[in-house]
């Protein structure tokens, strides 16, 4: 509620009090009074009243009518925009320096870790997920990145490991999830750009058959592990038996996409069943408690955030509607109604600066039972992917026309269109602000300043903080950049929709940054534990989502832009793009 009413002020502002003057001075309500006689103010008062009358009960039709003459004149498709030409041809340069930090980051864990499923650069070791053995973990999330960078020696090397030396007959336990996004996702991805060679797709379906007894549950939700070797889903017993809503509804995609390679439904009707599972859930408010039931498939009492284990539910609420060419309503149908909900509810403005940023609403039982919700001016790294979904969802869900230009046009976009592409644009600023760091590189977790959290913030630089961070202390959690991907695939898909240069420029930056800081000479990439000491301490660790997504992003942000076009592609949350196509099979609910 606050959210929506923020908004509204916020527009207002940004039209330097403009639109809100010129409808005053031509409105016919203050023409009238000025020049009419009794009869004429009679009149008025019974359109007025009917106005109010009408308003009161359709409230969003006539707020919606009037809406478009208020703000006719802050329609701002990207900030300052004064006229420019979109330029979508690669910056060479740039794109080429992406490709020797992949290369960098590559040999290193070939050199010293291949085959394991994570590497650390500082030790130049590998570790696997279990003892089991590894999966194949980083070589998989990364090889469709060699393939877009036409890297082909480095991507022979890999697919001759996946051929001879990956295995899934492992006897440990793997998180459902990360499994999908990471190794079933990279594997689908890659059978797509290689032009369709077998081995992936084998792979992938072996995978998948593994994997699909986490679905067999009272409610059809997925357990959030599984054990490959034994083709057995299992339970996470430090989470009460809970599934993560992040984790139950970030399969779809790839599942969805293996039923159209393969023709074979199981899988489709697997990851389906569980959006219904989800939508009969259903939360007044259109938002999802990260944790869910699989036994009665509700939501269980816990935070509503868009950070972790909450915020790929939102992302593919849109992309399975995208995926499937638009044509399956009902996601449309989540995804607004979610969306309503964000921006209503989670989505704020802070104190000083004006920034748009999300909270967490966490439930809180008071002596006699009564759960109420408080809001937490949180927002974690992993919420930056929001900006780049929000406009993506802007030019889908909230457009009037098939055909929406680059930028959008006002007049081609829906009101919901328009506040959500403007939120998605402001988000996308702020994300930037959480980067003036030391460094150069934001935190895991940003906290923004509010009146009441006792902090004072009259002589504060910025409008928000590294909770917990004290000079000459070890560094909190909070403070590390663990070289996560969300801004940049922001950065990506805003300049996909506008081809304004600023958002090369910030994406740039950060690539900078990365160098500078989390680059190991001896080979590789490594976490840093406070971006706000420069120079940085390094953690040992490179997570594989770098050279998957976080180079990938910056490489097609700097690629010509008719490589993977949005139009034709949507990117899985782990970075892995599959093809847009025509369903066959028709969604079992509505
Ligand atoms: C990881 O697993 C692979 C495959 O079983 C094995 O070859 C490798 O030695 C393991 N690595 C480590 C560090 O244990
Ligand atoms: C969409 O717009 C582009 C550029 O303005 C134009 O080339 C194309 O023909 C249009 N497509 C449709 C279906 O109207
Ligand atoms: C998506 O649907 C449109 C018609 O609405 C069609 O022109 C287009 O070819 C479809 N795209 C794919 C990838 O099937």
């Amino acid at each position: 509620m606050a959210g929506s009413g923020d908004n509204l002020r916020q527009r207002k502002k940004d039209s330097n009090g403009a639109a809100v003057k010129k409808t005053s001075a031509t409105s016919p309500v203050a023409r009238n009074k000025k020049t009419g006689g009794v009869r004429l103010s009679t009149l008025l008062y019974i359109v007025l009243f009917a106005v109010g009358f009408a308003a009161y009960y359709d409230p969003e039709r006539v707020f919606g009518l009037v809406k478009p003459y208020i703000f006719r004149t802050t329609w701002q498709p990207v900030p300052s925009s004064s006229s420019y030409d979109p330029d979508f041809t690669a910056d060479v340069a740039k794109r080429d320096a992406v490709v020797g930090a992949f290369k960098h980051a590559w040999l290193a864990y070939e050199r010293d870790a291949m085959g394991d499923d994570e590497y650390h650069p500082i030790s130049h070791e590998g570790t696997n997920l279990t003892e089991a053995g590894g999966i194949g973990y980083t070589i998989v999330d990364s090889i469709d990145t060699m393939l877009m960078m036409h890297l082909d020696e480095e991507y022979q090397r890999a697919r001759d490991w996946i051929e001879k030396k990956m295995s899934f007959d492992r006897d440990a336990k793997f998180n459902t999830f990360e499994t999908t996004i990471r190794v079933l996702g990279g594997l689908l991805s890659t059978y797509h750009l290689s032009g369709e060679d077998p081995l992936f797709l084998e792979k992938a379906k072996e995978l998948a058959d593994r994997m699909l007894p986490v679905f067999d549950t009272p409610s059809g939700l997925p357990l959030s592990m599984v054990n490959l070797g034994k083709k057995e889903g299992v339970s996470d017993v430090d989470n009460r038996g809970l599934v993560s809503t992040a984790e139950a509804a970030t399969l779809q995609l790839e599942f969805k996409y293996l039923s159209l390679l393969t023709d074979e439904e199981i899988y489709w009707e697997k990851a389906e069943k569980v959006m219904q599972v989800i939508k009969n859930a259903h939360l007044t408010s259109g938002l999802a408690s990260i944790f869910m039931n699989p036994e009665d498939g509700r939501f269980v009492l816990s935070a509503i955030r868009l950070g972790s284990r909450g915020d790929s539910y939102y992302e593919y609420l849109l992309k399975q509607y995208v995926q499937t060419n638009l044509s399956e309503p009902v996601y449309r149908v989540m995804y607004d109604d979610a969306m309503n909900g964000v921006l209503a509810h989670l989505v704020q403005k802070s104190t000083n600066a004006k920034l748009t940023y999300t909270s967490e609403l966490i439930p809180e039982r008071n002596p006699a039972g009564e759960i109420s919700w408080r809001l937490i001016p949180k927002q974690d790294h992993l919420v930056c992917f929001l900006g780049g979904n929000l406009m993506l969802g802007a030019i889908t869900t909230g457009a009037l026309t098939k055909n929406v230009s680059v930028p959008p046009k006002q007049d081609e976009l829906t009101e919901q269109g328009k506040r959500d592409w403007q939120a998605g644009v402001a988000l996308i600023e702020t994300c930037m602000r959480t980067h003036d760091t030391a460094t150069g590189l934001s935190p895991e977790i940003a906290h923004f300043r509010i009146p009441t959290d006792g902090m004072d913030f009259s002589g504060a630089a910025l409008d928000w903080y590294i909770k917990g961070a004290r000079i000459g202390e070890h560094p909190p959690y909070d403070a590390r950049y663990i070289l996560r991907p969300e801004t940049v695939e922001s950065l990506f898909v805003a300049f996909r929709l506008t081809g304004n240069k600023r958002y090369r420029d910030y994406g740039w930056s950060i690539f900078q940054a990365i160098e500078k800081h989390c680059r190991v000479e001896s080979g590789g990439y490594a976490s840093i534990i406070n971006v706000d000491e420069s120079p940085a301490r390094m953690e040992d660790k490179m997570e594989t989502f770098f050279m998957s997504e976080t180079l990938k992003y910056l490489y097609l942000l700097f690629d010509d832009a008719s490589t993977l076009p949005l139009s034709e592609y949507v990117f899985n949350t782990e970075a892995h793009p599959f093809p847009i196509f025509n369903p066959t099979i028709r969604t079992g609910f509505s």
